[in-house]
């Protein structure tokens, strides 16, 4: 059921990325191909497919259109991989299996893919099909889980700032809490938003993703160090290399591991009130601690 749940998740969010990007071919063309090389390089889009469901399990079926709050979320978070992959933050060279976007169009490129990633991401959001008080609030939830204050901004600058030092559980967490698990709970309460959601569900949803994301963070960190570049279509080691202040480099990858299945039992338990209707998203963040890439 999972894996056909993100197929189909994965299907919709790649038919939406097609229609809204710009065409590789429009003038001009380098950052058009440049925006794509990132996009449709395999990722496992799973921001887009937890926005869908969470949509799904509030209102009983997929909304029309909500596919569309996904595709922005993948823009936003793809233009956050391209600049975290920069000489200037983790300098990568592979992402998503393919050379990092600088490596193939060069670093001014790159940035700029990333700065048209977001402001499309936001004209995506504001045509979006539902209410328009509901794109507003969704818009603003997406702004704020990408900005400074708790947000993917903000974790990235403490994240950069904390290299070679010695990392304490606070900055730590607030590093994961703020670079991953504040777009992850974006992308939940988005999905709930537009499928207009009252507050109660809204608090319950919000406080899932905030600790599906920081497991999410938490197994990222792991898997830096326990699997290959091949399986990751990324560099593994790296955190260990630059020294990153991560879970692993305080715990340990077993203590680590253990912390992750308790935040995600604990997330699972917050949509206890929507019975059967929250299966598929309790799948979904087991997924997220078993996955392996
Ligand atoms: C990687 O995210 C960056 C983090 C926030 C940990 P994903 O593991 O979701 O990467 P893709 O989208 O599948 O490439
Ligand atoms: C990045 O965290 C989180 C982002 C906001 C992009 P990492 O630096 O650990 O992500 P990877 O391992 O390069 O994908
Ligand atoms: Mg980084
Ligand atoms: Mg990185
Ligand atoms: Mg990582």
């Amino acid at each position: 059921m999972l894996k056909e749940t993100l197929a189909e998740g994965q299907k919709l969010t790649d038919a939406a990325l097609e229609r809204l990007l710009p065409p590789a071919l429009a003038y001009p063309t380098s950052i058009h191909q440049a925006m794509r090389h990132s996009v449709f390089a395999g990722g496992k889009r799973l921001r887009p497919v937890l926005c869908m469901e969470a949509a799904r399990m509030v209102s009983g079926r997929l909304p029309w259109g909500v596919e569309e709050v996904g595709a922005a979320l993948e823009m936003l978070h793809t233009y956050s991989l391209i600049h975290d992959d920069l000489p200037a933050l983790d300098n990568d060279d592979l992402r998503r299996g393919r050379p990092t976007c600088h490596k193939a169009f060069g670093e001014a490129t790159a940035i700029l893919a990333g700065d048209a990633l977001q402001t499309r991401a936001y004209e995506v959001l504001a045509q979006v099909r539902c209410p328009a008080e509901a794109r507003i609030q969704i818009i603003e939830e997406i702004a704020h889980g990408t900005g400074t204050i708790g947000g993917m901004i903000g974790g990235q600058v403490v994240d950069l700032e904390a290299e070679r030092s010695r990392p304490d559980l606070e900055t730590v967490e607030y590093i994961h809490r703020a670079k991953t698990a504040a777009l992850i709970t974006a992308t939940v309460v988005s999905g709930a938003i537009y499928a207009a959601a009252d507050q109660q569900a809204l608090g319950s949803i919000r406080s899932f993703g905030q600790k599906v994301g920081l497991a999410f963070q938490i197994v990222d960190d792991v898997l830096d160090v326990t699997a290959t570049s091949e399986q990751l279509g990324k560099t593994a080691g790296k955190d260990r290399a630059a020294e990153k202040a991560t879970y692993p480099a305080l715990f340990g990858i077993e203590e680590s591991l253990r912390r992750a299945d308790q935040l995600v039992s604990n997330a699972c338990a917050l949509l206890d009130g929507f019975a059967e209707r929250s299966r598929t998203l309790q799948c979904l963040a087991h997924f997220l601690v078993e996955r392996k890439k």
